[in-house]
């Protein structure tokens, strides 16, 4: 299916993004390109834009990606952002597109709320995420695109979020705020090269996409910037982050696929993502997280060589009745972490409801995680998991794990409604989870098939 996909996709485009079907060890599990130069290229400045930081350049934006739109079937076309300062609302990419950010340009998120469209909330959603009803288009925007690139030599794309978090703070937003880079329903996705700064809520969401890679990225949004997320596959496969720098207020990497009894119809999972060498800060929440907003399910994460710093949380698995979905097959591995407050957690209580039509019984399952090879200074909660008592967490398996605890610690582990097996962890876990690897670490798994690995 995949193959037929990538062969697919090859055929159709003769354009900048390619393909490879095979595996490679270089190459990130789920997405294999490689990008090539567009046989056209314009500049910002050919459609009037100015970049003095003041003049506002939403309609030459608007009108360079209208005019780049004939060259879909010719290869694709560059559309090349000079040094400046790029005042714009929000504006739509086309496909067969490449936005270039050269170093020193930078794109700034107009503050005027005029300067940003109205748009209907997302069906998995329902409703805006910081309020009912409507929400703001993002800055840059993808619908329906195929083969789209946002890159640049290090260009800056900054949404000037501080009046939006104020708005947030304040409960004066009409509707809820707006992302810097959303690309929906989307195939073949590229953010590379890039530097993001101060988004009004998200950085980078990818939603109802497929083939997405995010690569070589800076992204910075000040601690105590409200509910401020870096990375956000949500409801789409064959994701890649690999290679970024993400601070932010709230979580830096976080997996979604949709709220609730909106999420659960529209049903659309989050699946097969490879996260690697990535540096995380999260001031108020987690490094890297796991919903809550997953009603739609996330299978087959693989994440591996992440450094977590200074952070709330190291790596959370959140979840509430309701939310129904699923979160399995998530293998993290070769973790380091430094001043995290709880290295892990997993939440059966955590997320709010988008309103009161939600189904209690809608029970979420959460299973297969395997966190591997960690180690962490100045932590002060170990692992806190605390599943659902009709849908107990099972085959959480924790291995090879060295977590210095600090001495202001109350309790290291906390647990209920959980089962797993552990092997080499230390502070020793809590009962539930300590039921030893009957044999390899595959045992863990394995043990689906003889019934459970560990007693509740
Ligand atoms: C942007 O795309 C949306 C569809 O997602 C469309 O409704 C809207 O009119 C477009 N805006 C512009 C300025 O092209
Ligand atoms: C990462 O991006 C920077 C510019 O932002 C560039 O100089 C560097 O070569 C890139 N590294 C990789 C591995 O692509
Ligand atoms: C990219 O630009 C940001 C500021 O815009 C700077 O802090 C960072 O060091 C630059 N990164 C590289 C690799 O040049
Ligand atoms: C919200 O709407 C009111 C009334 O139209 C307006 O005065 C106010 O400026 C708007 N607030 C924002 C943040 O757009
Ligand atoms: C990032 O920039 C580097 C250095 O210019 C280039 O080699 C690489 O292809 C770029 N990567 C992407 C994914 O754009
Ligand atoms: C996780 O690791 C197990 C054991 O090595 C393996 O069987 C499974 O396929 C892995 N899952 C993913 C999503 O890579
Ligand atoms: C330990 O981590 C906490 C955050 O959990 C931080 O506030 C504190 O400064 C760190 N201590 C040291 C010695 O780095
Ligand atoms: C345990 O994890 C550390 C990294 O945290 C790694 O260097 C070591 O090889 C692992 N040990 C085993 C037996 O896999
Ligand atoms: C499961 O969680 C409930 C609260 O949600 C708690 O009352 C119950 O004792 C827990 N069961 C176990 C076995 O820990
Ligand atoms: C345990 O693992 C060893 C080597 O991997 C294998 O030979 C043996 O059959 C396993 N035992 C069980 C009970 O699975």
């Amino acid at each position: 299916m995949k193959m037929l996909v990538v062969l697919l996709s090859l055929l159709a485009l003769t354009n900048a993004i390619q393909l490879y079907g095979e595996e490679s060890d270089g190459q990130c599990n789920y997405v294999k390109l490689t990008l090539e130069p567009r046989p056209h290229s314009v500049s910002i400045l050919e459609f009037g834009a100015v970049g003095d930081g003041k003049t506002l350049n939403t309609l030459a934006f608007q009108n360079a990606i209208f005019y780049l739109k004939s060259f879909a079937d010719k290869g694709g076309a560059q559309l090349y952002v000079p040094p400046g300062r790029w005042l714009t609302g929000s504006f739509n990419l086309t496909s067969h597109l490449t936005l270039f950010l050269e170093k020193g340009a930078i794109i700034l998120g107009s503050q005027d709320p005029s300067q940003w469209e109205v748009v209907d909330p997302l069906p998995s959603y329902g409703r805006g995420l910081d309020l009912p009803g409507k929400r703001y288009r993002s800055l840059i925007n993808g619908y329906q695109l195929q083969d789209v690139v946002i890159t640049g030599d290090n260009g800056t794309i900054d949404g000037q979020g501080s009046v939006w978090w104020d708005w947030f703070s304040s409960h004066s937003l009409n509707y809820s705020r707006p992302h810097l880079v959303e690309i929906v329903e989307s195939e073949l996705v590229v953010v590379s090269n890039l530097t993001l700064l101060n988004a009004p809520a998200y950085s980078i969401h990818p939603v109802y996409c497929s083939d997405v890679l995010v690569q070589n990225i800076s992204v910075s949004n000040p601690p105590g910037s409200p509910h401020t997320v870096g990375v956000v596959p949500d409801s789409s496969n064959d994701v890649c982050i690999e290679d970024c720098i993400i601070s932010t207020g709230y979580d830096a990497i976080a997996l979604k696929s949709g709220w609730d009894e909106y999420g659960i119809d529209y049903g659309r999972p989050t699946k097969n993502v490879h996260i690697r060498r990535v540096h995380l800060w999260s001031s108020s929440r987690s490094c890297l997280a796991f919903g809550s907003e997953m009603s739609g399910g996330i299978s087959n994460v693989v994440v591996e060589h992440v450094r977590l710093y200074n952070s709330y949380s190291g790596i959370e698995f959140r979840t509430t009745k309701g939310r129904g979905g699923y979160i399995k097959h998530v293998n993290i591995s070769d973790v380091v972490m430094q001043n995290v407050y709880m290295a892990f957690s997993a939440c059966g209580q955590c997320g709010v409801h988008p309103d009161d039509k939600f189904d209690p019984t809608a029970l979420p399952v959460l299973e297969q995680i395997t966190l591997q090879d960690v180690t962490g200074t100045n932590i002060s909660v170990a692992g806190n998991f605390m599943g659902i008592e009709e849908s107990p967490f099972t085959l959480i398996c924790l291995s090879n794990i060295t977590l210095s605890i600090n001495s202001g610690s109350l309790a290291s582990w906390v647990c209920s409604n959980v089962s797993g097996s552990s092997q080499s962890v230390f502070p020793e876990p809590c009962p539930d989870l300590e039921n030893p690897y009957s044999n390899s670490s595959s045992a863990c798994f394995s043990s689906t098939s003889n019934g459970k690995s560990a007693t509740l």
